[in-house]
């Protein structure tokens, strides 16, 4: 068998357990450091995981030189990481938003263009069955051409999901809130099945959680290449965490995703499509499909092509969302896009 694939995960909070539990479950794959600017998190770490641990990226990548790192820090961190891996020769698979601006987001995305480098960015709900299976049926042209859509998150983060890492509440390190933390993976879904922006009118406000600087409701509407017109609408101020709904409607019929379940309704009736399997435990609105784009990345490593998700694929839902923040009189003074 081939020498694994050394790598390292940089940000040891929530998501980490999910990216740790992937590496874990590869065999091709073997962490060999992890990295928390909290050094206590980072030696807590270090010491589980039996691997060296330290509190800035750089030392870890001089003294270990892994193949690939894992950016899971707060968003104002990605770019910065991710850029210093890029310089040191490293691979590096990094959690959403791009960034935490558009500006320095496209700094990372035209650098990752001609790195020597992948640089991949975990978009994990384009692997759900729901999700292939409406690509699939837009390219079948099953629906005719397509009139527009909906899509609606309807989730809760209480005062201790904050509490918890106050950089989530605040503009200058988690750049935004409901819309760049949570929604961000329905919206990208929405731009991915229906077609790029070309128009963009936003509203997003905080209406119900005054612990926090961020927005914590967005109503969107955009008009895509070509014609058709979607509405987007995020909460994080409902009562639990629903599943996402979404809805595409053509000539010739309509996609109606819900409860997880994607179904098309045309002049033959309604059928089912395809299912997501639920996730166990408290977080299983995160979906299952983190495993599996961290397998593919692996997969993919020797590939000569990029990997599918480059950064410039995840500007599109970035600018969609920055610029609702702009609209909405919501982006600090000074603060770029
Ligand atoms: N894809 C998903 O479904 C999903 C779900 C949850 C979180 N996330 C993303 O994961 C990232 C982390 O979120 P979280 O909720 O785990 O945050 P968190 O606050 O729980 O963990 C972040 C960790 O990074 C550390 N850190 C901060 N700056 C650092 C730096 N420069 N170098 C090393 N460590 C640093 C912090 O000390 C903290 O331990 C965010 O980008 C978030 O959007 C993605």
């Amino acid at each position: 068998m081939s020498e694994p694939i050394t790598t390292a995960v940089v940000g040891i909070g929530d998501i980490s357990a999910v990216h740790l539990a992937a590496i874990a479950g590869n065999p091709r794959v073997r962490l060999v450091g992890v990295c928390d600017v909290d050094p206590e998190r980072a030696a807590q770490a270090s010491e589980r995981l039996g691997v060296p641990g330290f509190t800035d990226h750089q030392s870890l990548f001089d003294a270990l030189h892994p193949q690939v790192v894992h950016v899971t820090t707060p968003h104002h961190q990605h770019v910065p990481v991710a850029l210093d891996a890029i310089e040191a020769g490293v691979h590096v698979l990094t959690e959403k938003p791009v960034g935490h601006t558009v500006a320095e987001a496209e700094e990372l995305a035209e650098r990752a263009r001609t790195a020597s480098v992948k640089v991949g960015l975990v978009l994990q709900n384009r692997y759900n069955p729901t999700s292939v299976a409406v690509r699939d049926a837009l390219a079948s042209g099953v629906l005719g051409p397509i009139a527009g859509g909906r899509a609606s998150v309807w989730w809760s983060r209480p005062a201790p999901y904050y509490a918890a890492a106050p950089w989530r509440g605040r503009w200058s390190e988690g750049g935004g809130g409901a819309l760049i933390n949570q929604a961000i993976h329905t919206l990208d879904l929405l731009l991915w099945f229906v077609g790029d922006p070309v128009t963009v009118r936003g509203k997003a406000a905080n209406l119900a959680d005054d612990t926090i600087e961020v927005e914590d409701n967005a109503t969107i509407v955009i008009d895509h290449e070509g014609g058709p017109r979607t509405v987007f609408f995020a909460t994080n101020s409902h009562h639990t965490n629903a599943a996402v709904e979404l809805e595409i409607t053509g000539r010739d019929g309509t996609l109606t995703l819900a409860a997880g379940e994607l179904r098309l309704t045309d002049a033959d009736g309604t059928r089912m499509l395809a299912t997501d399997a639920q996730a166990d435990g408290a977080r299983s609105y995160w979906g299952l499909g983190h495993a599996l784009l961290i397998d593919d990345f692996y997969a993919r490593l020797d590939d000569p092509e990029p990997f599918w998700l480059t950064p410039d694929v995840g500007l599109g839902a970035l600018r969609v969302l920055r610029t609702t923040y702009a609209q909405s009189g919501l982006l600090p003074d000074g603060t770029p896009l």
